[in-house]
């Protein structure tokens, strides 16, 4: 029977909040990045720019700008998505493709059994995080993503039903 890889990714996907101690290997965080890297971008632009978080102090660090700390704190690596600026089009378009690029990371974690967050809250609190990273103004935060390797327990989720997405023309 043929397999649909790409399809049973993106159904059994879930957000994962919970994680165990393993580390994450960096040849898996360069894969999860590759994975980001060939994202589609409005005009090939590929406005993404990412900053890797590893180190349990620098995380911790960056607990007091979420509301979300407790899964910042649990998760193993965090990986910060920037918008590069001086690499954007049109606005809606680059982060479109910002969108695609994340999506992307967590199919590529889903399929090394790496559990993600999206961690869109901390955009709120976006400038005071540029400024603690020291960042020049190019870079905007758009999101955080929590990674760490999945629990065994199966997580559920909702979806609307298709009928209600379709708009009859
Ligand atoms: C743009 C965006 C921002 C999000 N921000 C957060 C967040 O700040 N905290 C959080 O726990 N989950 C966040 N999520 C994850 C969603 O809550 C989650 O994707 C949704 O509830 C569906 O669940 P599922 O991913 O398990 O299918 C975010 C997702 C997206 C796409």
């Amino acid at each position: 029977m043929k397999e649909y890889p790409v399809f049973n990714a993106i159904l059994n996907r879930r957000s994962i909040r919970n994680y165990t101690d393993e580390q994450i290997k960096d040849e898996e965080i360069n894969q999860i990045l590759e994975a980001g890297r060939w994202a589609p971008s409005a005009k090939n632009l590929q406005p993404w720019r990412f900053i890797i978080m590893k180190d349990a102090q620098r995380i911790e660090d960056l607990c007091q700008f979420t509301k979300y700390a407790n899964i910042l704190r649990k998760s193993k690596v965090n990986i910060l998505i920037f918008l590069d600026k001086n690499f954007q089009g049109d606005r809606i378009k680059s982060i479109q493709s910002i969108g695609a690029c994340i999506q992307n990371i967590l199919l590529a974690a889903h399929e090394l059994e790496i559990g993600t967050c999206w961690i869109g809250e901390i955009v709120n609190r976006h400038e005071k995080v540029e400024k603690f990273l020291n960042l020049p103004g190019n870079l905007e935060l758009m999101a955080l993503i929590t990674l760490g390797k999945m629990p065994q327990e199966k997580k559920e989720s909702r979806r609307i039903p298709l009928e209600e997405l379709i708009i009859k023309g």
